[in-house]
């Protein structure tokens, strides 16, 4: 028996040398101490001793049990921490492992664009402010020198609600430019907001849809001159399209700016290299923003002396900023279902 000892342990210490995963460990194990082991078929050997031989024998091979079972949990311990380091370090993929995943959804291309003009702004000191959606005429028209009267209004056209006698004197937002207003008079002087938001027109083309987004950028303060405006828009041009764009100012009209401008940017598109370019018609030039200095009876509806005070304000399309930011060439995709556009990139 003594022998049989020694050849079980010098066969078992031969064969774990040569073990070097979990799995062939498992093996050994089970070759040794399993079911039909050898060193199991030996302990039932036991029985078929003579009872002196016996208890010396059956102490020899149960010591040599725990001796076998103690040096494959200490294998077991190195290569669990072998394989774990391999795998830290890359060596080996484990391809059974479930996948990260993608994380789904993501932000739509005009809240993106919303996000990154508002830092931009705020950047330059100007802070957020919203305003309702269902706005009064007082505000979306009357004190932005557009009386009931007033030929401007004609671009303006917008959905109204039924108020008591009849009167048209509650409306669905036309512009973010009540939100001017509305700050003024809660803020007072000085004052830098932003108001992103909905606004509602009775339109609806391929490039006009009843429900757009805007945003309003305002600032009031003592002596304010106009090259602070175009300063600050040009800053927030160049950051949101990550590189300096060609500007140019052009003399306009809004009724509640003196004086008023457009500003237009190089087309993001051909650079004004393309005759046939879609985006700018040929131009080279995009309309991106319509601005002036806030005129003095819209900074006195405000509740602030516009003798003291004066400032500027500017309005823009985020859909368009998106579509030119973004390449997307038809405005309706910012508004139906239809995710395929955007994951390929391309008309779906
Ligand atoms: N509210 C104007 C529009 O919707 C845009 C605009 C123009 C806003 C000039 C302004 C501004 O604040 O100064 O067409």
């Amino acid at each position: 028996m003594k022998s049989q000892v020694e050849e079980v342990r010098s066969s078992f210490e031969a064969e774990a040398a040569e073990v070097n995963s979990s799995a062939s460990l498992q093996e050994l194990k089970v070759r040794f101490l399993g079911k039909k082991g050898t060193l199991t078929a030996l302990l039932k050997s036991l029985g078929s001793l003579s009872p002196e031989e016996r208890p010396l024998a059956g102490e020899a091979l149960n010591a040599l049990r725990d001796e076998l079972e103690q040096k494959i949990e200490q294998k077991k311990l190195k290569l669990i921490q072998a394989e774990d380091a391999a795998a830290e370090a890359g060596d080996r993929v484990d391809v059974t492992m479930p996948s990260r995943g993608r994380p789904a959804g993501a932000f739509h291309p005009v809240a993106q664009t919303m996000h990154e003009i508002v830092n931009i702004m705020q950047g330059l000191g100007y802070s957020v402010v919203q305003g309702p959606e269902v706005e009064e005429d007082y505000y979306n028209f009357e004190c932005l020198n557009m009386p009931s009267w007033h030929p401007a209004r004609d671009m303006q056209d917008t959905f109204y609600f039924p108020d008591e006698g009849g009167e048209r004197k509650t409306l669905l937002r036309t512009h973010t430019s009540p939100t001017q207003i509305r700050a003024m008079l809660q803020y007072g002087a000085p004052l830098r907001i932003v108001c992103p938001g909905k606004v509602y027109r009775r339109d609806n083309d391929p490039t006009h849809s009843p429900m757009f987004n805007q945003l309003e950028g305002l600032l009031i303060e003592k002596e304010v001159s106009f090259s602070v405006l175009k300063g600050s828009l040009r800053e927030l041009m160049n950051g949101f399209f990550g590189r300096e764009l060609k500007n140019r100012f052009r003399a306009s009209y809004f009724p509640f700016t003196e004086p008023s401008m457009e500003l237009d940017i190089e087309c993001v598109e051909c650079g004004g290299e393309n005759s046939g370019c879609r985006i700018c018609k040929g131009t080279g030039w995009l309309e991106v923003c319509g601005m002036g200095m806030v005129h003095p009876s819209v900074v006195r509806a405000g509740g602030i002396n516009p003798d003291e005070y004066n400032g500027f304000a500017f309005g823009m399309g985020l859909d368009r900023m998106a579509m030119l930011k973004y390449g997307i060439n038809d405005l309706r995709y910012l508004f139906n279902g239809n995710v395929s556009y955007f994951l390929s990139g391309r008309d779906a």
